[in-house]
């Protein structure tokens, strides 16, 4: 039953990665990106606090995505968590810690996504989802076979988000590199980081997490 994180930056391919672990292993996806567009979008009190947060590309605080977190442990996933764009700061690094301590549980692996600043202005750019089953696709490397038609689903609702574009992307990538990068040294330092390749395409970025899932 292994946890795992996926560290990147936006655009680093951790949501197309995580939903090929969920199909493909049965492990469980909790990303906190997701589950806040959802209180967004369903117009929570909280939702409506960080939708000016998210669309500039700022982090929301800690607490909020840690009682979101605390929230979804603890149902299901016994084949394993795949925490995706979570933790992204020191506390938050720390407060998975003592939730996965509580249920007598251990964090496995945090696989670092490695790409390059350059290739994610055309993979943000580019990005659409399916409104109702939350498949990934990019206009240029993935798009739907049939225009306007999810692949998975068949829904016909493909959405870009509102922080997709070159503004936002740059304020997210600043906090990225000052609020979330030194995980990767916090991690190191516990024996738990596995960096792989994420500008390679998709198939070879999912069959190096999945020897790090495999050997450890
Ligand atoms: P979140 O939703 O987590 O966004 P993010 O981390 O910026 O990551 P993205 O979803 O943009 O990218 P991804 O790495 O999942 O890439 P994807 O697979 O889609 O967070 C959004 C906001 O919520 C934050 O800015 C913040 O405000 C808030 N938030 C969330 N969590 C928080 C936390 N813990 N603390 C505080 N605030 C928080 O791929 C991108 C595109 O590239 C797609 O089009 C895809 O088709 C394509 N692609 C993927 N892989 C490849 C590949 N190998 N080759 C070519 N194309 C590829």
């Amino acid at each position: 039953m292994p946890n795992i994180i996926l560290l990147g930056p936006p655009g680093a391919g951790k949501g197309t990665q995580a939903k090929r672990l969920v199909e493909e292993r049965g492990m469980v996806q909790l990303s906190t990106g997701d589950m806040l567009r959802e209180a967004r979008a369903s117009g929570t009190e909280m939702g409506r606090r960080v939708s000016d947060v998210m669309d500039k590309g700022g982090l929301v605080t800690d607490d909020i995505v840690i009682d979101l977190i605390a929230e979804k442990m603890g149902q299901g996933g016994s084949n394993g968590y795949i925490f995706d764009g979570f933790p992204r700061t020191l506390p938050q690094a720390d407060a998975l810690q003592t939730m996965l301590a509580k249920l007598d549980q251990r964090l496995d692996a945090v696989v670092e996504m490695q790409v390059d600043d350059a290739a994610l202005v055309s993979r943000i750019t580019g990005r659409y989802t399916c409104r109702d089953c939350g498949a990934v696709y990019h206009d240029v490397t993935h798009p739907t076979k049939e225009k306007g038609v999810c692949d998975v689903c068949q829904g016909t609702t493909l959405n870009r988000r509102a922080d997709d574009n070159e503004e936002s992307l740059k304020t997210r990538l600043m906090e990225y590199y000052k609020k979330t990068s030194p995980l990767i040294g916090y991690y190191y330092a516990k024996g738990k980081l596995r960096s792989v390749d994420g500008l390679a395409d998709v198939d070879t970025v999912a069959a190096a997490i999945a020897k790090v899932l495999d050997k450890g």
